[in-house]
């Protein structure tokens, strides 16, 4: 019974963690080819080291907040927003989610590099959940947010990476879901790309949707968010008021 009460969302909740731990399997043995494996496999010789990537994560964000999350490389911050959008299930633990969701995951996921960049909005905006003519009608509006230019018709592969993102942010951004997921999306955009997501961000906050930022960059983390989380090794480190959180991740950065 207690589990259950442990459980409790909120009117104003938007996402609900509730112990939360992903085990990922890792080869113990280096395999070199598929017919190896297939043997190995068939002969039951496939051993697997286990790797916890989070490890009990208890989390609450609310309705209306632009919620970062910091960690090192490898801390667990994608796997985390992986989790939250439903793409990968936990190995423990409950996932609630009021609304829909909006995942702009990592770099070109979603993407493919030999469509236009036309071709790839309407493939990614299906994938959202949108018809045909949801697209139609909001399709100059992405382009023209994006500032893609001519490149519209271009494939995906001719584009720099500040381009796939921009691109990217367009689609995510076009409708305002309840929750919209970023993963270090806005680091390779320019200054003025830049400032248009965040104004574009503060617009959904203002109008009571989620925003979840993954960010190395602090002062774009204190800049947006008023509640922040700090992943260490899989581990919530800290939790709460940006500038404590940020204050104290920071430090931990410059002590070696
Ligand atoms: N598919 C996978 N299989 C096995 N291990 C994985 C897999 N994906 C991620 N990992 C491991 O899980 C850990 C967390 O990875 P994750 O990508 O969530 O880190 P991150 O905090 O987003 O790092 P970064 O700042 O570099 O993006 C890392 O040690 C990584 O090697
Ligand atoms: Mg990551």
């Amino acid at each position: 019974m207690s589990d259950i009460f442990s459980f409790d969302p909120k009117p104003n909740t938007a996402i609900l963690l509730d112990n939360i731990s992903i085990r990922y399997r890792l080869p113990s043995d280096s395999i070199r080819t598929f017919k190896e494996y297939m043997i190995r496999m068939l002969q039951g010789r496939i051993k697997h080291n286990s790797f916890w990537a989070l490890k009990n994560i208890n989390l609450e964000v609310k309705k209306g907040e632009i919620f970062g999350i910091l960690g090192r490389n490898g801390a667990g911050k994608s796997t985390l927003l992986k989790v939250i959008s439903k793409v990968l299930v936990p190995s423990e633990g409950r996932v609630w989610i009021n609304g829909y969701i909006s995942p702009l995951l990592q770099l070109g996921a979603g993407f493919h590099v030999e469509l236009t960049g036309r071709e790839n909005i309407y493939l990614n905006a299906t994938l959202l959940g949108h018809s045909r003519s949801e697209i139609d009608d909001k399709l100059d509006d992405i382009i023209k947010f994006a500032e893609i230019g001519d490149f519209v018709e271009a494939p995906l592969r001719t584009y720099s990476s500040g381009m796939q993102a921009r691109l990217g942010f367009a689609v995510a951004s076009a409708w305002q879901p309840d929750i919209l997921i970023l993963d270090e999306v806005l680091a390779v955009g320019d200054a003025g790309f830049q400032e248009k997501c965040f104004e574009r961000m503060t617009k959904f906050r203002d109008s009571g949707a989620t925003v979840l930022m993954v960010s190395h960059t602090i002062s774009q983390v204190r800049e947006l968010c008023k509640r922040a989380l700090w992943l260490n090794n899989g581990e919530i480190q800290s939790v709460g008021a940006v500038e404590d959180v940020c204050d104290a991740y920071q430090q931990s950065l410059t002590i070696h």
